[in-house]
């Protein structure tokens, strides 16, 4: 079964096509980085109206790419949420009415279902159960995977996510947008020890994260003072400290709790290059082991939703909206429906 897939939930138009034999035979993404930096942050408005302008031509170029003509296509999986509302609109819009001008099957799928199955798009990925790390721009949680549609929340953000507190500190920096990789950049040139934040809730049991007392931690120590670039990138590092001995600490008591040795990482923060030494190092001493996906199969993307709607369409869920009409019907192909007695609705008048 060859499926359409199409990512739209936040400001990365992305479009897909995933087989089950030859696995990915088309993957674009664009991101909308460029329409957004000089707002400081993502426009919803701006998001939904950039997906209408690409999503057609992007879906036109897949096809191409995988030379294939829009009748090869036998199913398709949209983002459904969570996400902006007007930007998934878009893509479910686009989504459904494809699936009525071809007459097949349409299915949403969940945003980080999609991100959870990912790391299966490549050879040697980790079986379940293990448990997850998902850590984007929107979301920071840990999540027990015991097999596909079969998943726990362990802990999540309570209030910014994880990117958000890179986003939001560098912002602080002035750093432009995203700042989370701007963030990490200039962390590399900071000492070690000149600044030091709160680890936010790491002296209480429990996996829920919360990031935004890290931000006003970072605001007050920053309040008043004009630190030249060393300074800068010394309170940049001491951020990326905080925020990834945090995640580090909470991802290994996940896998304690669990009693698994796996975790796989996703989301656009797991590029971190500290978060991935440190994580790697932690987890080897405790036994374990991580598991990173391929960067463009990490942050947003409309292969891992190809990937996870196949197993759904293949397994019968979705819809057919098409609307069927016959020119010829030979009237002995009928059969009646289950339940319906010979009677039928002739026995209405008795
Ligand atoms: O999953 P993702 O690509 O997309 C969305 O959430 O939409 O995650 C984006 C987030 C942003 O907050 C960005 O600042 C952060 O990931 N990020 C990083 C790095 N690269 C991306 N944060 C820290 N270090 C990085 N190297
Ligand atoms: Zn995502």
């Amino acid at each position: 079964m060859r499926v359409l897939g199409i990512e739209s939930s936040c400001d990365e138009t992305a479009v897909a096509i995933y087989a089950g034999g030859p696995g990915l035979l088309a993957n674009r993404v664009h991101s909308q980085l460029e329409r957004h930096a000089p707002h400081g942050g993502v426009v919803p408005e701006l998001a939904s109206r950039e997906h209408i302008e690409r999503l057609l031509p992007m879906i036109r170029g897949c096809l191409v790419d995988a030379g294939l003509g829009a009748q090869a296509i036998d199913g398709i999986a949209y983002t459904a949420g969570p996400g902006l509302i007007g930007a998934l609109l878009v893509g479910a819009t686009v989504a459904r009415a494809l699936g009525y001008a071809w007459e097949v099957p349409v299915v949403g799928v969940h945003h980080l279902e999609g991100h959870l199955v990912a790391p299966g798009l490549e050879s040697g990925a980790p079986q379940p159960p293990f448990v997850a790390l998902l850590v984007s721009g929107g979301h920071t949680m840990l999540v027990l995977v015991s097999g596909f549609g079969a998943y726990r929340i362990l802990g999540e953000s309570l209030d910014d996510a994880a990117g958000e507190a890179f986003d939001k500190t560098a912002k602080l920096l002035r750093l432009g947008y995203p700042g989370g990789p701007a963030l990490a950049a200039l962390a590399g040139q900071g000492r070690a020890g000149v600044f030091r934040f709160p680890r936010p809730m790491l002296d209480r049991p429990g996996l829920d994260f919360s990031f935004s007392g890290l931000k006003t931690a970072v605001a007050v120590t920053l309040r008043g003072r004009d630190l030249d670039l060393q300074g800068r990138a010394d309170a940049a590092r001491a951020i990326e400290e905080a925020i990834v001995e945090t995640l580090v600490t909470k991802a290994l008591r996940a896998l304690d709790a669990t009693g698994l040795d796996t975790l796989i990482v996703a989301g656009g923060v797991g590029a971190n290059q500290r978060l991935r030494r440190d994580l790697s190092v932690a987890v080897a001493a405790a036994g374990g082991r991580v598991h990173y996906p391929r960067p463009e199969f990490c942050t947003d993307n409309a292969a891992m939703i190809a990937f996870a709607g196949h197993t759904r369409l293949v397994a019968g869920e979705g819809e057919t909206l098409a609307v069927r009409t016959r020119a010829r019907w030979p009237l002995d192909e009928l059969t009646a429906p289950r339940g319906v007695a010979a009677g039928g609705p002739w026995t209405r008048s008795s």
